[in-house]
């Protein structure tokens, strides 16, 4: 079948979705229907005997679709140094590698050339939103939704405010607060304005963290958020250093500050989140903010482990994040993979010298179901967007896995059945098992054709 434009069709697939967490449902053989726009009118979980479905976009034999994957965290221009330079602290791989980086994305052909291997790698790995952060630069950051908007990447994107001359360097920073402020607003209304923009690119409220901006630059974000009503994203209680920091200079938590400057509200995303104390996570579930959870990053530059299993009692939004380039890999599948190793780790403990029983901390896990959920629903819930499960009133954002495909690496065995295959998939998809990713049913990576 033509797979390229599904809008308007009905579509008979076998796969999975995991729309609340820890819970999985199966489809075989079931029909979704999507309307013109691409937007989800009904589902029938299996087929009726009587159904007709001649019409019907029938998926090829094998072919599982699950839903499209969500990044909460991306530095878009750090993918130019993806998997290198993780050898140093946060601070000194700012100011060493990142800073310099990301000033070179004041040259637009630069940025052109990153931002497009970028969207099209991601694409293929199945990341259909992904919530960016640009760079300072105002014409850049506008480029990167254009291609976001052109490649069909549900994407947020924030211009970079930093502006706190203690923090950051001459070379790369905003000249003033007005200025943070002003290219802020000026990239929202770029976004919200572009042609044809029908809810797949949005603006989001981007200081870098607290440490790079003046309060009075904080102060001008809040209200912008209010006057808006855009996204936010920042960096939240990261590391020993940045969270100190915070302590000394406002004299109270990262999400206390926020709160204070108005940036701690519903549509809110906040980074890594390794050291946000009890009260900071109440506080945040209070405002309906959510975490981006990095775990391949945090073990690089974080210094402890997020308190995931915790997060998720409190019923805190969560979702993954990659952090290009704080992790090596711009993968949601890799980063899923280690956010369940991670949970593991807290919950054993990591030193054999230590009593078993006084080793981690007991029944912190997280298990594959609630990696999948976070990785597709609980993104999207997070971002307050309708996607990331197959349900009435959701766009059509998917991925087609197909587990056969000869360079692949899953292998699948009559073992491998109801939730294992699932499981299996999960632990061992890799890209070529790839073949199909839609947004807004359209499709944006791999064949059109099967
Ligand atoms: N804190 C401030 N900027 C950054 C960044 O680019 N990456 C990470 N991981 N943390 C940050
Ligand atoms: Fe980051």
């Amino acid at each position: 079948p033509d797979l390229a434009d599904l809008r308007g069709r009905r579509i008979v697939f076998s796969g999975y979705h995991a729309p609340r967490l820890g819970e999985i449902e199966a489809f075989h053989d079931a029909v979704l229907s999507l309307d013109e726009n691409g937007v989800i009118t009904s589902v029938e979980p299996k087929r009726a005997p009587d159904g007709n479905t001649e019409d019907a976009i029938r998926l090829p034999e094998g072919w599982l679709l699950i839903p499209g994957l969500v990044d909460l965290h991306v530095h878009a221009p750090q993918y130019a140094q993806l998997g290198t330079a993780l050898d140093v602290p946060l601070e000194d791989w700012l100011q060493s590698y990142t800073f310099p980086l990301e000033a070179r994305f004041s040259d637009l052909a630069y940025a052109e050339e990153v931002y497009s291997a970028l969207i099209d790698d991601m694409l293929a790995l199945g990341t259909t939103t992904a919530l960016h952060f640009a760079t300072v630069h105002v014409p850049a950051t506008k480029r990167l939704a254009e291609i976001c908007l052109e490649k069909g990447q549900r994407a947020l994107i924030g211009k970079v405010a930093m502006d706190d001359p203690t923090q950051c360097p001459a070379y790369y920073r905003d000249a003033s607060p007005e200025a943070a402020v002003d290219g802020t607003r000026a990239v929202i209304d770029h976004i919200r304005a572009l042609p044809g923009n029908d809810g797949l690119v949005w603006p989001v409220i981007t200081p870098r963290f607290i440490p790079s901006c003046t309060d009075t630059c904080l102060e001008g974000l809040g209200q912008l958020a209010a006057k808006t009503g855009a996204h936010i994203q920042s960096h939240i209680s990261e590391s020993d250093w940045q969270h100190g920091y915070v302590q000394d200079r406002c004299g109270c938590s990262d999400a206390e500050a926020f709160e204070r400057f108005g940036l701690m509200r519903d549509k809110a995303v906040f980074a890594h989140g390794t050291h946000l104390s009890e009260s900071d996570m109440d506080l945040m579930v209070t405002r309906g903010a959510g975490v981006a959870h990095c775990p391949l990053s945090n073990a690089y530059f974080a210094g402890a482990v997020f308190p995931l299993r915790r997060a998720l009692e409190k019923g805190l939004r969560v979702g993954f994040g990659s952090d290009i380039s704080g992790g090596p890999s711009g993968s949601i599948w890799e980063t899923a993979r280690m956010g369940i190793a991670a949970a593991r780790l807290r919950e054993s403990g990591t030193d054999a010298a230590t009593p078993p029983e006084a080793r981690g901390t007991s029944e912190r896990r997280i298990d594959f179901r609630e990696a999948f959920h976070l990785a597709t629903r609980g993104g999207a819930e997070a971002l307050d967007l309708p996607v990331g499960a197959f349900e009435p009133g959701m766009r059509f954002d998917a991925v087609a896995l197909d587990p056969t495909c000869p360079a692949g690496t899953v292998r699948l065995w009559p073992e491998n059945q109801g939730d294992l295959r699932l499981e299996k998939l999960l632990y061992t998809v890799s890209k070529p098992n790839i073949a199909t990713v839609w947004t807004d049913a359209q499709a944006r990576s791999g064949s059109t054709r099967a």
